[in-house]
């Protein structure tokens, strides 16, 4: 265990650029904001230092309106597509002029990865300073989604694009992307240039996203424009679960702090109205699972993803509903011989084991649905998905993705993806602590 420590260590360190961590060396050259606060989380088990400056370098790309991007674009580079050129964030009027980013967001992680370096800090007067600098700019950015995101009012914000999502490929997204009329692009991909291609979104795909983000440039990615006439809108069980859950970090962060009274109040409005929406909206009690729902077309996702579980980590279900959730994760991915927990129901013939968010196990999913299950009390299952974790990154090493079934790991198989991947590293680093 400690040589693999050392290892995820090593590559955290290799991933280190000034002041944020790259995810994988080439195919993602930036800072993404997801991977960002994962990343954050094992770098404070052995540095809390770099992990305090990962954080602060996201925020200080945060906009003027409080929107924090998904991808900070620091330096120049050429192994990654499309980028600041073809996203043009600038166009937005509070677009921030120091950092070149994209137009779009990703999962609000950032107040539950302050709790947790919290948690893991050595020097708790020295984090709890640190909290005390930067908490208002996570808070500004909750503000934001729920004023510019959730434009029924219903405590739900949407995402308007696939990478918004994290999810990037998730079988999720193709009956949506049958309603669009896409041109076809002409662009050169770099990703399948360094990635197997079997293991990566098709060209098709790419389509899609170059034209969604096309429209909110139109709109110069105007919230309000982009709630009316962005072909992709969708209101998703993941994102929410984070946000909510980082509702809560921040409850008790500012409670820890002391003060701040007007802020912990309208954080409690916004946790009671959201969960509840959540769970009348988006609980589908005859799949035992938690949906996504497509605004832009009024109706519900009805498909179980790994997403459908993450709620138990920011503890929406009640007890009925977590455990009609884990009935269905046994069901339906947890058979003996597969790793828990692919990334899309294997019992469809959309579940691709190989191909990204189409299939394979990720240790981000992972990580929150071990400690969702833990809180809920479901001790077994939860040990279950941390020991899978571990087993799959000491068969292959800290690659992006994983192949769920038992079967293929024998003789010279491999992850998928990137390899020496930040947020796998970091996450094993919390996970075996
Ligand atoms: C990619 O390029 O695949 C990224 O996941 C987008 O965020």
């Amino acid at each position: 265990m400690s040589k693999m420590r050392n290892k995820a260590i090593e590559i955290l360190k290799a991933n280190w650029r000034d002041g944020y961590t790259v995810p994988s060396k080439n195919l993602y050259p930036y800072q993404w904001k997801w991977d960002s606060g994962f990343i954050a989380i094992g770098l404070a088990h052995f540095d809390q230092k770099m992990a305090e400056r990962e954080v602060e370098t996201l925020l200080n790309a945060q906009w003027i309106n409080g929107f924090i991007p998904h991808i900070v674009f620091h330096k120049v580079s050429d192994t990654y597509f499309p980028g600041p050129n073809f996203h043009r964030a600038d166009l937005h009027p509070l677009a921030n002029k120091e950092y070149p980013s994209t137009g779009m967001t990703q999962p609000p992680v950032l107040g539950f990865t302050l709790e947790r370096m919290h948690e893991i800090a050595k020097d708790k007067k020295e984090s709890l300073q640190f909290i005390k600098n930067n908490i208002d700019r996570v808070y500004k950015n909750h503000q934001y989604f729920y004023n510019n995101r959730d434009p029924k009012d219903e405590g739900l914000v949407y995402i308007y694009h696939n990478w918004e999502s994290g999810t990037d490929n998730s079988p999720l997204w193709d009956p949506i992307f049958e309603t669009i009329d896409a041109p076809v692009y002409n662009f050169e991909r770099r990703d399948t240039s360094i990635i197997d291609p079997s293991e990566r979104p098709t060209k098709r795909e790419y389509d899609y996203y170059l034209h969604i983000i096309d429209i909110a440039k139109e709109h110069n990615y105007n919230d309000a424009k982009i709630a009316e006439f962005s072909p992709f809108l969708v209101q998703d069980p993941l994102f929410n679960s984070m946000l909510i859950k980082s509702n809560s970090a921040l409850i008790s962060l500012y409670k820890m702090i002391g003060g701040n009274e007007d802020k912990i109040e309208q954080l409690e409005q916004w946790q009671e109205k959201s969960i509840t929406s959540f769970n009348r909206k988006l609980y589908d009690k005859d799949l035992g699972a938690y949906i996504h729902y497509d605004l832009r077309n009024d109706k519900p996702i009805r498909m179980v993803s790994s997403s459908s579980f993450s709620p138990l980590y920011a503890g929406i279900p009640n007890k009925d509903q977590a455990e009609a959730l884990v009935r269905t994760m046994m069901d339906k991915f947890g058979g003996e011989d597969m790793y828990l927990c692919a990334s899309f129901d294997p019992s469809t013939d959309k579940f691709n084991p190989k191909k990204y968010w189409r299939g394979p196990v990720w240790i981000n999913l992972n990580w929150m649905l071990y400690h969702g299950l833990l809180d809920y009390g479901f001790n077994d299952l939860a040990q279950r998905v941390k020991s899978d974790s571990i087993e799959i990154l000491e068969k292959v090493g800290f690659y992006e993705y994983f192949d769920p079934r038992k079967s293929i790991y024998k003789g010279d198989v491999k992850g998928y993806g990137g390899s020496d991947f930040s947020w796998s590293a970091a996450l094993f680093l919390d996970l075996t602590e």
